[in-house]
């Protein structure tokens, strides 16, 4: 292991104790457009400037926090997956104007500036409903009087909750799931609007927005998916084996669902949800 992957390495066994987190960057790169168009929508929802600093949290493989560096004179791109950041940094480097590192949005330790601008495109999910409070707080903490929080997250209305809740209750699942399930932490206007005013942001704008997903062919759709799944807290439960079996189930039923013919492109919508608030100058 060389220096720079044994730090990154030492940064995510301490950010990450604790955490469900299998994210293969390489895949997530080679997956992710779509999660690349709806940060770009996000972003272009905000007045046109030139931003001092951005801190793009959830970074991922680092793809639009390498677009965020048009748009600033230094952008910083943190997300709890070794694996994330380490295909981050091999794609883009660590340079004056745009760098990565390991961290949780829960902590944030080792941030030692604040920004104008701080944006989250899909980390939000992920987060368990006891730690929200905190994550947004964070954001909070880390902007500038006056500056903005973009925040980019699945709506509750997302159309894989039914089929993941019906297959989940399948006689042959129900022995390694809890009772109550918190596949995701989906959010509504109403959750995004509370949790921005607890943290002290003030909400400028709050609205849904439908992204049509479009995949040439089942494999392709299967590929993309296998990034929401395998980082999802239900599959702490399953043993590791059977985790495939589940994933393939949940997608078929699906696919049932938007009448997918079987061959062919696989086309459907699902629900976002934009906010923006601003630290109180
Ligand atoms: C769907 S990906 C989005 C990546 C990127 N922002 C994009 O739009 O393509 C969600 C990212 O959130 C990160 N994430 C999840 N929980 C996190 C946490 N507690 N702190 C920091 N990053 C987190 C994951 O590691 C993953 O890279």
């Amino acid at each position: 292991m060389n220096m720079k992957r044994l730090i990154v390495f030492c940064l995510s066994v301490y950010a990450s104790a604790s955490a469900v987190e299998n994210w293969d960057g390489e895949h997530y790169q080679a997956t992710s457009r779509p999660q690349f168009e709806m940060a770009e929508w996000a972003f272009n929802t905000l007045p046109k400037k030139k931003y001092e600093a951005i801190l793009d949290i959830g970074c991922g493989s680092g793809e639009f926090t390498k677009e965020l560096a048009k748009h600033a004179s230094y952008v910083l791109g943190v997300d709890y997956s070794e694996s994330m950041i380490l295909k981050a940094q091999d794609l883009y480097g660590n340079s004056d104007d745009l760098s990565f590192q390991v961290g949780d949005i829960r902590e944030l330790n080792g941030i030692d500036q604040q920004f104008d601008l701080v944006t989250a495109f899909h980390p939000i999910q992920w987060i368990p409903a006891a730690d929200q409070p905190r994550a947004f707080t964070r954001m909070a903490d880390m902007l500038v009087p006056g500056g903005v929080c973009l925040v980019l997250v699945s709506d509750q209305q997302n159309i894989f909750y039914a089929p993941l809740m019906d297959v989940v209750q399948r006689p042959r699942w129900q022995s390694f799931i809890p009772d109550k399930l918190e596949p995701w932490n989906w959010q509504t206007v109403a959750s995004v609007r509370k949790s921005f005013k607890q943290a002290g942001l003030r909400p400028l704008s709050i609205s849904v927005w439908y992204k049509k997903y479009y995949f040439a062919s089942r494999d392709e759709f299967l590929a993309f998916m296998k990034n929401w799944f395998f980082n999802a807290a239900h599959f702490e439960y399953v043993p590791r084996q059977k985790r495939y079996e589940l994933f393939r189930e949940v997608l078929e039923e699906f696919l049932t669902r938007i009448n997918y013919n079987g061959i062919g492109a696989v086309v459907f919508e699902c629900p976002f949800v934009i906010g923006v608030a601003a630290k109180l100058g």
